[in-house]
């Protein structure tokens, strides 16, 4: 991630047509710039006929160049409604350096009044950039998936690579056909570069197409170095030609022992993110443990791309535990950093915005969330916030103390920040929403006790003896996930939580917003006020604690004095426990096989980057999504969705290096780098 993105600057013709003031060069053809779409992209990568050949619940994978006015990514979600099966997916994964603001891109986007209603649709979700970075964006259900990078195409592409190790490059998902857009290369050379056609041929396989306007030297000899057959065909309108290409290259044999930098520094990265045998599940079937937040959402996610999934929860009811509070902040802190806390925190943040926003009516309500600068430090962050969030305000913006009041319809004295999409969420509701969908089952009152793998298919048994089987098990269990031997090394902290409620009385104020300080209070939901929540490490009271109240309540007057609520015997609230990891982040993906990997990296302990050529072990089909501390209602909705590309092979929605910061095996690798296995 880097914060140095700009955005289009654009010219518009006498025409209304849109052209790059920079690199003088047109969006589209000025004869009719979707016809030409459907000519040079869709035609010559034979999208109308490969749509229809699909099968239920497949997805196909187009890779663009240059997103620009969006006009190839609505025609080929277009051409998808009329001829795909329902249930399948269309990823749409574009990369784009000079982003249009959305003013420009609405003033494109009128020029095509026959794409309206998907354009309004994509003119609602389309992101709030900061910086460099992954947006993915869903519609219609998860059937058409927009994965937006901001980025020079050939990174934003490399950050999808499931290695830049040239031994596991090829372990990439594949993209079916590639639009190859972007400005004309005389106008633009810098853009197609040899480092960007040589992510292409690690992201093709037999059968890929691609097709492009141009057909200059340089396109055709990338095309060809990347292992694509190339031909001349004729362009659109007054364009004699253009470019359409095949991916028919051979694969590369590699000798691994070319690559492993005995006792010394290797300049390739330790390849233990990369599975050994990857699985392709052919039966779309999944048991997912635990009906919480990561659970369900998990299962949505899964059920979208047509799975069948069953969950298996403890309880009578989903959201018992972690996920039972009445109301939830949706929050994640920013930072002016650009660490993987950071980036996975505003990622994260913005997919659960976009995701939660046709949802709001049915789980909670999107009053915004207001962050006071209620100490020292925290001022001093909100200072150092301004300079990389600035010219972000439909994401967060910078509040004084009136204005903070104003909104909030209460006396406040600091400044903060102030989150105007986000708000509070029942997750029991989100939860009941998530699973109300037909290909979602939930088998309640089921403890499972053990889980075992016998011939690629897991079997959970429960405390009662049952059994469920499938090949594919997600572990959803918050901090009890350490009582699975599978899991059982992951070093899982438990932290106790307490929440307080009381009513809403003449001598309490009406709230508007949520206000964040110490603790946090969203407006009331029926007449109670919740406020929250304590942090207990190594306290595993479950039983609801007087001075817990008092302290929920002590923090509340600190910084909204208004709220003078004193301390009676019989206050209502709540205790859970949330589940975290040392380094703050989710555990997310496969579960590793642990002795086996510690055999396979053990040079790691005299050299973290020594010259390893094996990929890891993981558990065949098992999964895990655990770990979200107390940010629950921002991270799942992003972790599930990780989830199901890597169980489904389908493009990542986030960089390549967040989701590695994210994987189960990162605390045994960091063990062996620290010689403590
Ligand atoms: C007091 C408190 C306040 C919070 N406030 C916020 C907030 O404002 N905003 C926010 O975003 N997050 C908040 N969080 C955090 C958020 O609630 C959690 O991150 C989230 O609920 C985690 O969801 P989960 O699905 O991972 O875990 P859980 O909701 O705990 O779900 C785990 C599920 O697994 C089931 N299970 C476990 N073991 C088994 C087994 N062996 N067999 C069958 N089922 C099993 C459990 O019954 C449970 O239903 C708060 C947490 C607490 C405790
Ligand atoms: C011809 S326009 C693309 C039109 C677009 N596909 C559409 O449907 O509207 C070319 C786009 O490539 C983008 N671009 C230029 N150089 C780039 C680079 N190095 N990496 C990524 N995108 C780039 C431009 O900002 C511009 O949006």
């Amino acid at each position: 991630m880097t914060d140095n993105i700009h955005n289009a600057t654009l010219e518009w013709d006498e025409e209304g047509q849109p052209i790059s003031a920079v690199f003088g060069d047109v969006y589209f053809s000025k004869a009719n710039g979707l016809e030409e779409t459907r000519h040079v992209f869709l035609h010559h990568n034979q999208l109308p006929e490969r749509f229809t050949a699909l099968k239920d619940t497949q997805h196909f994978t187009v890779g663009e160049t240059g997103f620009g006015s969006g006009l190839n990514f609505l025609a080929a979600w277009n051409l998808w409604l009329t001829t795909a099966p329902k249930s399948a997916q269309l990823h749409f994964v574009s990369v784009e350096k000079y982003p249009l603001n959305k003013t420009d891109l609405t003033r494109a986007m009128s020029l095509w009044p026959e794409l309206e209603n998907l354009s309004n649709q994509l003119i609602d979700r389309y992101p709030t950039f900061v910086g460099n970075g992954f947006h993915r964006l869903k519609f219609l259900d998860g059937r058409i998936i927009l994965t937006l990078i901001i980025d020079d195409a050939a990174e934003g592409f490399t950050k999808l690579l499931a290695s830049t190790h040239p031994l596991f490059k090829n372990a990439s998902t594949k993209f079916d056909a590639w639009f190859l857009d972007g400005f004309a290369p005389s106008k633009n050379p810098q853009m197609w570069s040899d480092d960007l056609f040589s992510c292409i041929k690690a992201l093709s396989k037999p059968d890929t197409t691609a097709a492009t306007f141009s057909a200059a030297a340089i396109v055709k000899n990338g095309l060809k170095a990347a292992g694509f057959s190339v031909q001349k065909v004729a362009g659109f309108g007054r364009k004699r030609e253009m470019v359409k290409a095949l991916f028919t290259a051979e694969p590369e044999a590699l000798n691994p022992d070319d690559f492993s930098y005995r006792g010394s520094f290797s300049p390739y990265p330790v390849p233990w993110t990369i599975a050994k045998n990857q699985t392709v599940f052919t039966n779309k079937h999944a048991l997912i443990i635990g009906g919480g937040l990561a659970g369900c959402h998990s299962a949505r996610a899964l059920a979208e791309r047509g799975w069948q999934v069953k969950i298996i929860e403890r309880h009578s009811e989903l959201a018992q535990e972690g996920s039972g509070n009445p109301q939830g902040v949706l929050y994640a802190k920013l930072s002016p950093m650009e660490e993987a806390q950071a980036a996975f925190n505003l990622t994260s943040l913005q997919y659960a915005l976009n995701f939660y926003r046709p949802l709001w009516e049915k789980i909670g309500d999107n009053c915004g969330v207001l962050q006071l600068a209620y100490k020292k430090s925290e001022a001093e962050l909100h200072e150092q916030l301004k300079n990389r969030f600035s010219n972000a305000d439909q994401l967060v913006k910078f509040l004084n103390a009136t204005q903070a009041s104003d909104l909030a319809g209460i006396n406040i004295s600091q400044t903060g920040l102030f989150f105007p999409q986000a708000g509070w969420i029942d997750p029991r509701k989100l939860c009941a929403h998530l699973v109300d969908h037909p290909n979602i089952q939930i088998n309640y009152d089921f403890q499972v006790r053990e889980i075992h793998c016998i011939e690629n298919n897991w079997q959970v048994f429960s405390e009662a003896g049952a059994i469920e089987n499938s090949s594919v098990v997600i572990i959803a269990t918050a901090k009890d996930t350490m009582h699975f031997e599978q899991a059982n090394h992951l070093p899982i902290k438990s932290i106790r939580g307490q929440v307080t409620y009381f009513p809403q009385t003449e001598n309490t104020p009406v709230l508007k917003t949520v206000v964040c300080a110490e603790g946090y209070i969203g407006p009331a939901q029926d007449g109670i006020y919740c406020t929250g929540a304590t942090f207990n490490l190594k306290d595993s009271e479950a039983a609801l604690r007087s001075n817990d109240h008092q302290t929920n309540l002590d923090n509340l007057r600190e910084n909204l004095p208004e709220f003078d609520v004193m301390r009676s015997d019989n206050l209502q609230g709540r205790v859970a426990f949330r589940c975290s990891l040392p380094d703050y982040l989710p555990c997310v993906g496969g579960l590793p096989i642990v002795d086996k990997l510690v055999e396979d990296f053990a040079p790691l302990r005299k050299n973290a980057r020594a010259g390893i050529t094996t990929a890891g072990s993981y558990w065949p089909g098992l999964y895990i999504n655990i770990g979200h501390g107390a940010r629950g209602l921002a991270y799942t909705p992003l972790c599930a969705e990780l989830l199901a590309s890597q169980i489904n092979d389908e493009p990542i929605p986030l960089e390549r290096e967040l989701a590695n910061a994210l994987n189960p095996a990162r605390f045994v690798i960091r063990d062996l780098t620290r010689n403590k296995r």
